[in-house]
């Protein structure tokens, strides 16, 4: 029998234990990291959207977690979403299901609070879609010359931001959150850490002492030891007009002489638009011809925990301009409660469920695929024509198509 409950004072130093063996990659060795991530995560339990839980079996602790009660712009909606990250399983009980525990209480608890969708950052993509979770918008590596970004007449309105300038960095944050589908509002415990890290740089557009735009970077030095060849890293880029864009990619391209490459890690899948030579420093080529601009990768993962709450919660949204009523079959193994057929009516797009009546077509589709499909983060088309999706009569595909194509992928600039 296993309890999960919310970690206490005592409980910590496991945790901490658990979670220094679960990521070797954080480096937490010596008793000191481990006392500086125990502060740290402490720290971020100040925030009360932020709580670590815990798996007990015999009152041990086998497992943690860290979940965040995150709102998300879903579509210009704000949508009680529910994060999952810093999923540990203690080594000698790996494969014991303390993990799938773990999820499953994860979804429960966030359902019975009334929220309909969740988000998590996989450590491997496929171990949690096998629970349902669903591809969002893919991550971009660019890596390319500072000198191949776009050099304007002006850089003027450009400067450093200090902490005295967070109150305008959190409004600007916001702003940019309100207009971009897929962000998440409450990051105030990563945007506080931004002028906390003496390495970590931020420089802004204003405009009339208004902030409208930012870049939060550090340096990287070559791993060669070349100490005069650095890289930047891009952390977080947040804009909210064309021309804070431009006079920041001003101010990146006139690093060119310091910065041997700028390296940007992010969702914008159209920057090599904005690069002279679009080519990463890579150079790779694909065959029968393409030159490598970027890699892409899957992160952010989503899965909705209540189809029908949704549907009601995002019912000011028009999901293209078509009159007709569509039975969904969702198939959910992960939690088998929640499999479901919903019957939603559209009218001029815009959806409503209904409990009884006719439906003009049919579509059957597993959970996962249906959380990605109805973010936007994959078209109607790609699916159905992968065979991930059955749509009886075919003669609506076309219908199908046009309700569930969006121009805009869910954004998350969020780290959990
Ligand atoms: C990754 C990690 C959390 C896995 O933990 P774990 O407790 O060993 O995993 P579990 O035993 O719960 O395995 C998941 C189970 O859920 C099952 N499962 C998944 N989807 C299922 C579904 N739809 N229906 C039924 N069962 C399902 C899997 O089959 C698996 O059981 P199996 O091993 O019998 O096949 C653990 O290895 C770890 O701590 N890794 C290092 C840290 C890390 O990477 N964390 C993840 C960050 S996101």
């Amino acid at each position: 029998m296993s309890v999960i409950r919310k970690l206490q004072k005592k409980d910590w130093d496991v945790f901490v234990d658990i979670l220094a063996n679960a990521y070797p990659g954080f480096g937490v060795i010596t008793d000191q990291d481990k006392e500086k991530m125990k502060r740290r995560l402490l720290q971020a339990e100040k925030y009360p959207y932020i709580n670590c839980y815990g798996l007990f079996r015999s009152k041990k602790l086998l497992g943690g977690m860290r979940l965040f009660d995150f709102v998300m712009n879903v579509y210009s909606h704000k949508i009680m979403t529910g994060g999952l990250g810093l999923v540990a399983v203690d080594l000698i009980h790996k494969k014991e299901k303390v993990c799938k525990e773990m999820v499953e209480f994860f979804i429960d608890h966030y359902r019975t609070r009334g929220y309909s969708l969740t988000a998590l950052y996989p450590f491997r993509p496929d171990f949690y879609k096998k629970m349902g979770f669903g591809y969002g918008t893919t991550m971009q590596q660019y890596i390319f010359q500072p000198g191949n970004l776009p050099r304007g007449d002006s850089k003027e309105h450009v400067r450093f931001l200090t902490g005295r300038d967070l109150p305008a960095l959190k409004a600007c944050f916001r702003r940019f959150c309100q207009t971009t589908h897929g962000m998440i509002y409450n990051c105030d415990y990563m945007l506080d850490r931004i002028f906390v890290d003496p390495a970590v740089k931020c420089v802004g557009y204003l405009q009339k002492k208004h902030l409208c735009g930012f870049v939060v970077f550090s340096f990287k030095r070559d791993p060669q030891q070349n100490w005069l060849k650095n890289d930047l890293i891009i952390h977080n880029l947040v804009w909210e007009r064309p021309d804070a864009f431009l006079e920041l990619m001003t101010f990146l391209h006139t690093q060119l002489d310091q910065v041997h490459r700028i390296r940007y890690g992010g969702q914008l899948e159209h920057l090599h638009w904005v690069l002279h030579d679009p080519r990463s420093t890579e150079c790779n080529l694909m065959h029968p011809l393409g030159h490598e601009t970027n890699t892409q990768g899957v992160g952010i993962m989503y899965k909705v925990i209540n189809v029908k709450k949704l549907f009601t919660e995002i019912g000011g949204h028009s999901f293209g301009d078509e009159n007709c009523t569509v039975r969904i079959d969702i198939q959910d193994t992960f939690t088998p409660q929640q499999a479901q057929s919903v019957t939603v009516r559209f009218s001029h797009g815009y959806a409503k469920i209904i409990h009884k009546g006719r439906y003009d077509f049919q579509m059957s589709l597993d959970i996962a695929e249906f959380s990605s499909l109805i973010l936007g983060a994959v078209p109607f088309k790609s699916l159905h024509n992968y065979g991930l999706i059955n749509i009886s009569p075919p003669s609506f595909v076309s219908t199908a198509e046009n309700l569930f194509f969006f121009h805009d992928k869910p954004v998350c600039t969020a780290q959990f």
